[in-house]
């Protein structure tokens, strides 16, 4: 795979204020810190206020990136969000940030691939980055899992979460590049993570509504083995493509789904801990957020620099997985 000649002018992300923690869900459901700890590896999670819609999260992050960037919102050519948790189903939620930002020069999207959805929008922007299309593009995650979630079921209301992370792509003169991505879906498992109503299939009525079908519905053991499998299986691809061994990586992103299954890529790459970025403990699963809100963190804090070698893993519903190897 030839390298994409792309690079990160910026990043942001926008957490909301108010902290769940596993003590605040002891009381909403029949379950433990002990358990979520142990099975997840998640502590607390942030939750949007009522009134805080996915736009508006990525809108906060974006403003950081483009701010960070030393752009105007007029600027900015392309806006891709990913997102599950969108504010509506139409207008787009990229539509709402555009609008939000003052964008008013850019083509506005959303890319629905669940936790693999950032991945996924840095690979769709650089394609249109490196075509010369556009010469910039402003890529966002963002959920309000906790608008689609159903707080009576233990199984899944514990995991999920809200927030967004943003970033600013540009051409780059070969020094930063994707060195090699992969891309994958396998929609035969689509029903084991899915919404089941609100679009054209169940469209909604008093009866989805009181089934709660509205809401996230997970067959959280199968996931949770193509999980181990695919995120193992794109990684080692995409370092085959782009010629490293796990030894080059200076540090993995993978998607924060589950401290397990982050343990199991881990140990299946013999990766050192310090090698791999958790912040599942603080933030839960925050699907197409994740890798954008830990790819801030890490790039605000300084624990990455240019020319590092950057491993993002993700899998989520669809089903979908990704992963990229960038040069920093
Ligand atoms: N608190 C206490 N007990 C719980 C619980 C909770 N929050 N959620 C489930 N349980 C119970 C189950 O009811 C079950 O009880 P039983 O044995 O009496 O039937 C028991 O714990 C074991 O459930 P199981 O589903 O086998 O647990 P697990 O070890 O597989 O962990 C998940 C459950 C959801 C954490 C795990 O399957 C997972 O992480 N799957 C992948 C999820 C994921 O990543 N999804 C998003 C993809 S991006």
């Amino acid at each position: 795979m030839a390298p994409i000649n792309i690079k990160f002018k910026s990043t942001g992300a926008y957490l909301p204020e108010r902290v769940l923690t596993n003590q605040d869900l002891e009381k909403i459901v029949d379950t433990s810190d002990e358990w979520i700890t142990t099975r997840t590896g998640i502590k607390t999670r942030r939750i949007a206020a009522d009134e805080e819609a996915t736009s508006d999260m990525a809108y906060e992050a974006a403003k950081i990136a483009i701010k960070r960037a030393d752009m105007s919102p007029e600027e900015v050519e392309l806006i891709i969000v990913g997102t599950i948790s969108p504010d509506m189903f139409f207008p787009s939620t990229g539509c709402f940030v555009q609008d939000r930002l003052g964008a008013k020069n850019a083509v506005a999207m959303d890319i629905n691939a669940a936790c693999s959805g950032y991945i996924y929008s840095l690979v769709i922007a650089s394609k249109f980055l490196v075509s010369g299309t556009y010469k910039n593009a402003l890529i966002i995650g963002s959920e309000k899992l906790t608008s689609i979630v159903n707080w009576e079921d233990r199984a899944t209301c514990v995991l999920f979460a809200d927030g967004a992370g943003a970033g600013i792509l540009v051409p780059s003169n070969g020094g930063s590049k994707i060195l090699a991505f992969d891309l994958g879906s396998d929609g035969s498992y689509g029903k084991d993570l899915c919404v089941p109503a609100g679009g054209s299939r169940n469209p909604a009525t008093k009866e989805t509504v009181d089934k709660k079908m509205h809401s996230i519905v997970m067959n959280g053991n199968a996931i949770f083995k193509i999980a181990v499998n695919k995120m193992r299986e794109t990684f080692n691809k995409s370092m085959a493509m782009a010629g490293v061994t796990a030894d080059d990586i200076t540090l993995l992103i993978p998607h924060q789904a589950n401290l397990r299954i982050i343990e199991s890529l881990r140990n299946f790459l013999k990766l050192p801990k310090e090698k791999v970025y958790v912040n599942i403990d603080r933030y839960g699963n925050t699907s197409a957020a994740s890798i954008a809100i830990a790819l801030n963190e890490v790039h605000e804090q300084g624990i990455i620099k240019r020319g590092d070698i950057i491993g993002l893993a993700a899998f989520g519903g669809g089903l979908t997985w990704a992963s990229a190897i960038l040069e920093f």
